[in-house]
């Protein structure tokens, strides 16, 4: 993992998943973030997201139930029914887990929605927050991540963060704390899976 360029207040800060440690299954706080960000991990994340990407190649406008966000050309959001998609089952199990630890509340009180986030080369995710109703954490799972395909960016008070993604890792932060995704500079798609947990 990188080190923090800088410590002081209203500076960029930037942030490699993909490290000699591999993401913990269990949450860990970016500590140096003003706001409560924590990576975690997902065991077997390599069969899961070849699974994951190859479903979603084989899918057509009309197998999302609802595309939304239709910004610079494309819907950032395509939601699918979960069971659409066996392999995303672990995923949301996992981003449940995880929440249920950084919110202190037993999983089995927490729902999980989901979304896919499918970036071709050239596209970005433009900024936004996600406290539209009642959610209570909201993350992101990456399954597929070439080199150079976009760093997703916090803006976390005065200070702005970088995260460089990992495949097989969530990162979790605030509902109401807003953020973007830089261009996608490779040329294959980035997929990565919106998240949002709330009360059952
Ligand atoms: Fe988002």
């Amino acid at each position: 993992m990188k080190k923090p360029i800088a410590d002081a207040q209203g500076t960029t800060k930037r942030i490699a998943l993909c490290g000699s440690e591999s993401a913990p299954a269990r949450p860990s706080r970016v500590g140096w973030s003003n706001a409560d960000i924590h990576r975690c991990g997902l065991a077997d994340a390599e069969r899961i997201n070849t699974a994951i990407a190859a479903a979603v190649s084989g899918m057509r406008e009309d197998d999302f139930e609802r595309r939304t966000h239709f910004i610079g050309g494309r819907f950032e959001n395509l939601y699918i029914e979960r069971t659409r998609i066996p392999a995303v089952l672990p995923v949301l199990d996992q981003a449940l887990a995880c929440a249920g630890l950084v919110l202190g509340r037993a999983p089995g009180t927490l729902r999980c929605g989901f979304w896919l986030n499918l970036t071709g080369p050239g596209q970005s995710t433009s900024e936004h927050t996600h406290d539209e109703h009642d959610e209570m954490l909201s993350g992101v799972y990456y399954v597929a991540i070439p080199p150079d395909s976009g760093d997703l960016i916090l803006y976390d008070g005065p200070s702005t963060i970088h995260i460089e993604p990992c495949a097989g890792t969530f990162i979790f932060f605030p509902p109401h704390l807003p953020h973007a995704v830089e261009t996608n500079r490779s040329a294959l798609p980035r997929l990565s899976i919106g998240i949002n947990i709330g009360p059952r």
